[in-house]
């Protein structure tokens, strides 16, 4: 085919895999280079939970990327779906977000008017009617917000369905593949690798944490940093599967089909490091136990590390730089990278292959760090994920005001 745009997608998670997918089905000649292989990054550690009414939790870019993803995921698991043939966990099962303290009841209760003003289906349950919804769910439990359109993707079956599906689309996958710099010359990209220079029209740079050092010295450098997330693998009592994803102050669970429940995750401020920790798990186990008490019996797995690809404001960076429109940016998209899989495929092609800038491109442009002072500004933020806690961890969204 003439005039073939040709693209490189730098980094083989979830996102390099939806929009590399994306883009090969729309035509494009795509090649995604990763450096270990597809999903092996945050995307292993993700318990895949689709609930962008408690991730963003007020009005704005994404709340509205999120949303709008969650609208198209099931068309979105379909479609790869049919173009893999491979069987991808997915269910919309909704959420329960559990409340234990009269302030998490009050952030609740706000929650559920501001929601329920937007038209969304949402309900707020005093604890015998949250007993009902959830029969699992422990004494401290006072009260808890349902939100029955939230669900989950297997996230690990996904990604590795959406290599299969773009692979019949034409996409070509080199893994493992070291990316050691990107160059712009003129109207054409280049990405030097341990297997020598690519050359494309356009390169995708979904490299998450490891974004960094790739930006042929756009300036400020994106101030993207790894936010380790740790994830226990449990095996549920048997007969006893939960309905929904619980979720409290200290931790989700997520109940997956197979008996098999995950209970995540660390926020922590530890640079590259992708161990498992006593202390980590420690906290996720008592979180569960204070909310789910049958957790006491469950079958200890495994445990998942994964970095989420943080920025200085928790949101995304899609879209390009006026100083370099050849470099497409789809990273640091930190919590939420399954959910916006599937929206930041669209916006890609659409910036790619249409000239198209969606106007959900807004608030999530690379520029938007122009003015920061320096590109240390990621650090100060992450300085205040860390905060005072000694033992440098956060679970889950214990801090998150609504
Ligand atoms: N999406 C939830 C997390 O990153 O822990």
């Amino acid at each position: 085919m003439p005039n073939r745009i040709t693209v490189t997608v730098v980094g083989g998670g979830i996102i390099g895999c939806a929009v590399a997918y994306e883009l090969g089905r729309r035509g494009a000649d795509v090649c995604v280079l990763e450096r270990r292989d597809v999903g092996q990054g945050a995307t292993q550690a993700s318990a895949g939970i689709l609930a962008p009414f408690i991730e963003a939790d007020h009005a704005g870019p994404l709340r509205q990327l999120g949303s709008r993803s969650l609208e198209l995921y099931s068309r979105f698991v379909s479609d790869v779906v049919a173009d893999s043939g491979a069987v991808v966990p997915y269910e919309r099962c909704g959420t329960l977000e559990a409340a234990m303290d009269a302030s998490s009841l009050a952030r609740l209760e706000r929650a559920a008017r501001a929601l329920s003003e937007t038209g969304l289906e949402c309900r707020l349950l005093n604890a015998a009617e949250a007993l009902i919804q959830e029969p699992h769910l422990g004494p401290s439990v006072i009260g808890a917000l349902h939100v029955p359109s939230h669900g989950f993707v297997a996230a690990s079956a996904l990604t590795t369905a959406l290599r299969e599906a773009a692979m019949r689309h034409g996409v070509s996958f080199l893994a493992p593949c070291a990316v050691t710099r990107l160059t712009s010359t003129g109207s054409r990209m280049s990405a030097e690798t341990n297997q020598g220079p690519r050359h494309s029209d356009v390169v995708v740079l979904a490299a998450g944490s490891w974004t960094e050092g790739l930006e042929f010295g756009q300036k400020p450098s994106l101030p993207v940093r790894p936010v380790r997330g740790q994830l226990l693998q449990l095996r549920w009592p048997t007969g006893s599967r939960l309905k929904q994803v619980v979720w409290s102050t200290g931790c989700y669970v997520v109940p997956w089909p197979d008996g098999t429940t995950l209970v995540g995750a660390t926020v922590e401020d530890v640079g590259f490091d992708e161990g498992a920790t006593v202390s980590g798990v420690m906290s996720l186990l008592d979180a569960a136990r204070e909310v789910l008490p049958a957790t006491e019996h469950a079958g200890f797995e495994a445990v998942r590390v994964g970095l989420r690809p943080g920025t200085a404001d928790d949101l995304p960076v899609i879209g390009t730089r006026r100083s370099a429109p050849r470099l497409v940016y789809a990273t640091g998209h930190y919590r939420n990278g399954v959910l916006l899989a599937p929206v930041t495929a669209q916006l890609v092609g659409d910036l790619v292959l249409e000239a198209a800038p969606g106007p959900l491109l807004e608030g999530v442009s690379p520029d938007r760090f122009a003015s920061a002072p320096d590109a240390r500004a990621g650090e100060t933020a992450a300085a205040g994920w860390a905060g005072s806690d000694p033992a440098r961890i956060r679970v889950a969204r214990q801090e998150k005001k609504r």
